[in-house]
């Protein structure tokens, strides 16, 4: 029997708003992710990569439709399930970086698991040890407010792993770097999926993110469009 894909998605619709403000944005999704892939999600701006990223990861509820996430019905699951599962399973890159400014950045990569039953000293080695795999072991007590734009995605990168999640959603994780640091940032992705057996979904306007997906789906019409060809970035891509 084969494996159950990590993300199934089925049917999956969501509208902003209401009355002649109202927004389809995903009209009748339908996307299998299987274990250990990487995945690049393409499409102009406003096309609902976002979106569809949210509700993946159990941030946000589709109007109508089902999820399974590692096999758990996300929208059936109770609000402490589904908790649990972002917690042990899923690892977030958001857009915005979403660092808290009062805390260091050591703390902002530990605070997921601030709440489960650990001390703070394994928790501390641990969060070292991510920040360690970024590149970033020297800024552990630096704020946000005192870091590059490069240096807060990265952070945003460790706290995503720190957890060790089985399945990384990264939005734009390139979108504020340097091409240098861009690419640090894509090989060690494809580190992860290769070595860590991390399965991966990356929102992206980036052309270079193809050359380590197994696999570009674009977005289109509130649908996904699945493709191998990259000559979809330069048609699909909006404003990086
Ligand atoms: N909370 C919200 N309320 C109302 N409209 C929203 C909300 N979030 C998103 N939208 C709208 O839904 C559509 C899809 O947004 P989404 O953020 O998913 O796009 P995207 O593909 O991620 O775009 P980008 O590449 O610019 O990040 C857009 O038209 C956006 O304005
Ligand atoms: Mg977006």
């Amino acid at each position: 029997m084969a494996a159950a894909p990590v993300v199934r998605v089925r049917d999956v619709t969501k509208s902003y708003g209401v009355g002649s403000a109202k927004t389809q944005v995903l009209r009748g999704v339908n996307l299998d992710v299987e274990a250990g892939e990487l995945v690049a999600l393409v499409g102009q701006s406003g096309s609902g990569k976002s979106t569809l990223l949210n509700i993946i990861g159990g941030l946000d509820m589709p109007d109508a439709g089902e999820v399974e996430v590692l096999g758990i019905d996300t929208l059936k699951a109770g609000d402490g399930k589904r908790a649990k599962l972002r917690n042990q399973s899923i690892g977030f890159v958001f857009q915005a970086f979403n660092l808290l400014d009062h805390l260091n950045v050591l703390g902002n990569v530990t605070i997921p698991a601030s709440f489960a039953r650990q001390t703070k000293k394994d928790l501390e080695a641990r969060g070292r040890e991510a920040l360690r795999r970024v590149g970033l072991a020297d800024f552990a007590h630096r704020r946000p407010g005192e870091l590059s734009g490069g240096q807060k995605q990265r952070v945003a990168i460790a706290r995503a792993l720190f957890g060790a999640p089985t399945l990384l959603l990264c939005d734009e994780p390139t979108g504020n770097l340097d091409s240098e640091t861009g690419k640090e940032v894509i090989d060690f992705f494809r580190e992860l999926n290769e070595k860590d057996g991390v399965t991966l979904v990356i929102v992206t306007h980036e052309r270079r993110v193809s050359s380590v997906a197994k696999r570009v789906i674009a977005m289109r019409d509130g649908n996904i469009v699945e493709t191998t060809d990259s000559a979809i970035y330069a048609e699909g891509a909006g404003p990086a």
